[in-house]
């Protein structure tokens, strides 16, 4: 399939190359998706096949309303082209205006035009408005702005003056770009030996009848396994994409996430499962990633991506003869597993950090309830995780993620995928679709997408999969018991729902300005946070 091209691409070329110094650039050399080389390099880095360095590079793109000035011109040329050289009286202006503009904009968005238009000729001084009359100050103007938007959507570079005007417009946002440079790794092969079983067409079949589903299976054109699910249709209401984001529309988000978290938490009780205790958001770097069988290179360990806390900057105790199978599970393996052959260092695990998923609580709970006689179990929780990112429409340093768990005696992939199936579609999100993934935790690993009705794509909405043995066993759970789990961003689906284009306008500066709620008394300082983090770091 393709993850096998993109393997075999990346390994074949560091064969006879000494590095991969851009992914990107080596992915459309290739023709292989971007995604596909990071889900790969991100697996053979695990495996310390490769030796992959972080690059991050930040462009610009167009907000929506960038995009519709590149398309019919920016509101102060519309507005000067409204005024004929002869001048024209403000009523008359006002009633001609509308018209000017495509038929595709309703009313309203056609008076916020007409608004910005005005206010731009007075600043660039094109216009003079009398009492009564409307008169040009000049004969011919440029559509810089349009002009401008048009280059930065070519790619083509601008002056960080403009840059700067564009921004304070809300009419272009940065975007992070992330990929690797790939070097070969202590334990390069030109090959790897593959020892799970692939995530094949066949392999879904087989469980998709085992858990008889209607299901449906795309085989995208080079027979990598898509696969989605259909099922109860539920009443999809249309949903239009929200304009600018104002003060208004900023609350009614708020409370778009507090429903949204409202309907998830009846949906895990309706669905029996019980809920995690999830006050301490210091957490070891043991628990958020060694437990999980995270090697301690895997980039997302770097301060770039994980917020490491300077005081008290390391854990106070761990479980000795636990931490003790996790050192030899990722040095040498063990149940079954060759390990990752590298010297694990305790220092590494001590280390204190704002937890970056909630798969960090699962882990705790799933050793507690490793130590007495073994009781299936189903645990969810919705709390805050946090991502040393740079904030852009999509991504935010903070947020709630979403995460459930099924422990139990001989789970299959196909009980996972049901499971999710019945979980979206109670959201209301019913067209679901899968994609194997890697996360160092779970094989097989899927991410979850769910279609868009607004935007009329996919859109990822989350990740899941299968604890892995390594994870599981040297906890003590019998060797019968698998467990199935998934997590996603609460904000992520909220967006999707109710069409909000901007993450921003759920959380973040704006909605902590002047608009007291449940969800705002709870936002606090990164130093009231770990003062009130129950202290078990
Ligand atoms: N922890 C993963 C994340 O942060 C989500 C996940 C949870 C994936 C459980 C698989 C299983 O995205």
């Amino acid at each position: 399939g393709r993850e096998v091209m993109a393997e075999e691409a990346v390994l074949g070329y560091l064969e006879k190359n000494e590095e991969i110094p851009d992914s990107g650039i080596f992915a459309e050399e290739k023709g292989i998706s971007h995604d596909e080389i990071v889900n790969v390099v991100k697996s053979l880095n695990g495996f310390r096949l490769v030796d992959a360095q972080d690059i991050k590079r930040e462009r610009w793109v167009l907000t929506q309303e960038g995009q519709d000035y590149a398309k019919y011109g920016s509101p102060e040329v519309i507005f000067f082209s409204a005024v004929p050289p002869e001048g024209i009286t403000r009523q008359k202006l006002q009633e001609t205006f509308p018209s000017r503009l495509p038929d595709t904009l309703d009313a309203k968005q056609k008076s916020a035009i007409y608004k910005i238009g005005s206010q731009q000729v007075m600043k660039n001084k094109w216009i003079e408005m009398g009492k009564s009359q409307v008169s040009r100050t000049v004969q011919h103007v440029d559509d810089r702005v349009k002009d401008l938007l048009i280059q930065i959507r070519n790619g083509e570079a601008v002056s960080a003056e403009d840059i700067d005007a564009l921004k304070r417009r809300k009419l272009i946002s940065s975007q992070i770009w992330k990929g690797y440079s790939v070097k070969k790794g202590p334990k390069y092969a030109p090959k790897r030996k593959k020892v799970a079983t692939d995530l094949t067409r066949e392999n879904l079949q087989s469980f998709l009848r085992h858990f008889n589903l209607d299901a449906l299976i795309w085989v995208h054109a080079n027979s990598c396994a898509y696969l989605g699910v259909t099922g109860r249709r539920s009443s999809s209401k249309s949903i239009t994409s929200l304009q600018k984001a104002s003060q208004q529309k900023v609350a009614v988000s708020i409370r778009y996430s507090r429903h949204v978290r409202r309907q998830i938490q009846m949906i895990f009780l309706q669905m029996g499962f019980e809920e995690m205790p999830t006050n301490n958001f210091v957490e070891s770097s043991f628990w958020n990633f060694d437990a999980l069988f995270q090697p301690q290179q895997h980039p997302a360990r770097d301060s770039h991506d994980t917020f490491f806390l300077k005081e008290p900057s390391t854990t106070r105790t761990l479980p000795e003869d636990y931490v003790e199978r996790v050192k030899r599970v990722h040095e040498s393996g063990g149940y079954g597993s060759r390990g990752y052959g590298y010297e694990w260092k305790r220092d590494e695990a001590n280390k204190n950090l704002l937890r970056t998923h909630t798969t960090a609580v699962s882990s705790r709970m799933l050793y507690a309830l490793a130590q007495g006689p073994f009781a299936p179990k189903s645990y969810y929780s919705i709390d805050r995780v946090f991502r040393n990112e740079a904030v852009d429409r999509t991504h935010l340093a903070e947020f709630h993620q979403i995460e459930g768990l099924i422990c139990d005696r001989g789970l299959t992939l196909g009980h996972l995928i049901g499971v999710l199936h019945d979980f979206f579609s109670r959201l209301g999100m019913s067209k679901l679709k899968f994609k194997p993934a890697y996360n160092p935790y779970t094989e097989p690993s899927m991410e979850i997408f769910s279609y868009h009705e607004g935007l009329q794509k996919w859109v990822e909405i989350g990740n899941s999969g299968m604890f892995r043995p390594e994870m599981l066993l040297p906890m003590g759970l019998p060797e019968d018991v698998q467990v199935i789990a998934w997590g996603l961003s609460l904000e992520r689906p909220t967006m999707i729902l109710y069409g909000i284009d901007n993450i921003r306008d759920l959380f973040g500066h704006k909605v902590r300005d002047g608009l007291p709620s449940n969800l705002l008394s709870r936002r606090l300082s990164i130093r009231d946070l770990i003062a009130s983090s129950t202290p078990v770091y």
